[in-house]
């Protein structure tokens, strides 16, 4: 009986040692897949080099230094500035060339800007909004689909989904009350259905006011760096301060798809200095143009 045993306590011994060598074996095997899976270390196929100037990775925040292939755009990085509504600034979005030729395509065509009417769908003039303003057409030439393009990229919403570009002008005094850019009409969402999200990207820079405010965002908006830089319309809510190039974007649905109340927004009154801009409306559907 105990020889019997100490035999079989030996092949024990020897069957358990290669048992355990191919525990650790399949233990190694998935620590390497994890260690893959999980991208702390990585098979190297790819170049770093071929990265595409308006790749993700390209407008992280402080990823400070300039590159040479931007177009003269300058650092680009976005800032998340809320997330009810959902608003984010992309810094240096558009160069300083582009803003100028934006406003020159405009310029010629300004008129009194109007609003659209709920009940009629037509537009008209109103004292909520004071500037003036000009349509594009949407891929009207090669530095508007560029720029339409980089919009599509940056917002993953096809450019076969936006109105045309509208470039607007503020002077001294003027302004746009806080409204919705969603509607609540069934004439306007006839093409394209409901507007989902929009850019609004600042061609100039304003002296002050001109701020874009979100009366309804939640959360401590007085806690924002730019605060004191701030008109008294600018501190009514949560402000961004126009500066050129930079594109604000911000969705007036929800993930869930219903509308988002607090995507109110209004453009505060230019105290000094004049404010040129351009927005894109997006639509949930293809809009046809
Ligand atoms: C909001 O932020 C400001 C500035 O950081 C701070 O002084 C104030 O106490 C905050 N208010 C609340 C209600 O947290």
């Amino acid at each position: 009986m105990a020889v019997k045993g100490r035999h079989f306590r030996g092949l024990s011994r020897k069957s358990s040692n290669s048992t355990l060598l191919f525990a650790v074996f399949i233990g190694f095997s998935f620590f390497v897949l994890i260690l893959l899976a999980f991208g702390i270390f990585s098979i190297p196929f790819t170049s770093r080099g071929s990265r595409k100037v308006h790749d993700l990775s390209s407008i992280a925040h402080n990823a400070a230094g300039r590159r040479d292939d931007d177009g003269g755009r300058g650092d680009e990085w976005a800032e998340l500035i809320s997330w009810e509504p959902r608003a984010v600034v992309y810094h240096n979005f558009l160069s300083k060339e582009e803003c100028e030729y934006l406003i020159n395509l405009g310029k010629p065509h300004m008129k009194k800007s109007t609003v659209v009417d709920s009940a009629t769908g037509k537009s008209t003039d109103s004292r909520v909004r004071t500037s003036s303003g000009t349509f594009l057409a949407r891929g009207q030439d090669k530095v508007v689909r560029t720029i339409e393009k980089r919009i599509a990229d940056f917002t993953f919403i096809p450019v076969e989904h936006g109105e045309g570009l509208q470039i607007l002008h503020y002077e001294v005094g003027q302004k746009y009350e806080p409204h919705y850019d969603y509607f609540s009409d069934e004439f306007n969402t006839q093409n394209g259905g409901q507007r989902i999200a929009t850019v609004l990207m600042y061609l100039s820079d304003v002296e002050e006011g001109g701020e874009t405010v979100f009366p309804a965002a939640q959360g401590n908006f007085s806690a924002v760096p730019w605060w004191n830089e701030l008109s008294e319309c600018g501190k009514g809510g949560l402000s961004v301060k126009p500066k050129m190039g930079d594109a604000l974007l911000f969705w007036s649905m929800k993930p869930d798809a219903t509308l988002d109340p607090s995507s109110l927004h209004g453009g505060c009154a230019v105290i000094k200095g004049n404010k040129w801009s351009s927005t894109k409306w997006m639509r949930v559907h293809e809009y046809n143009i």
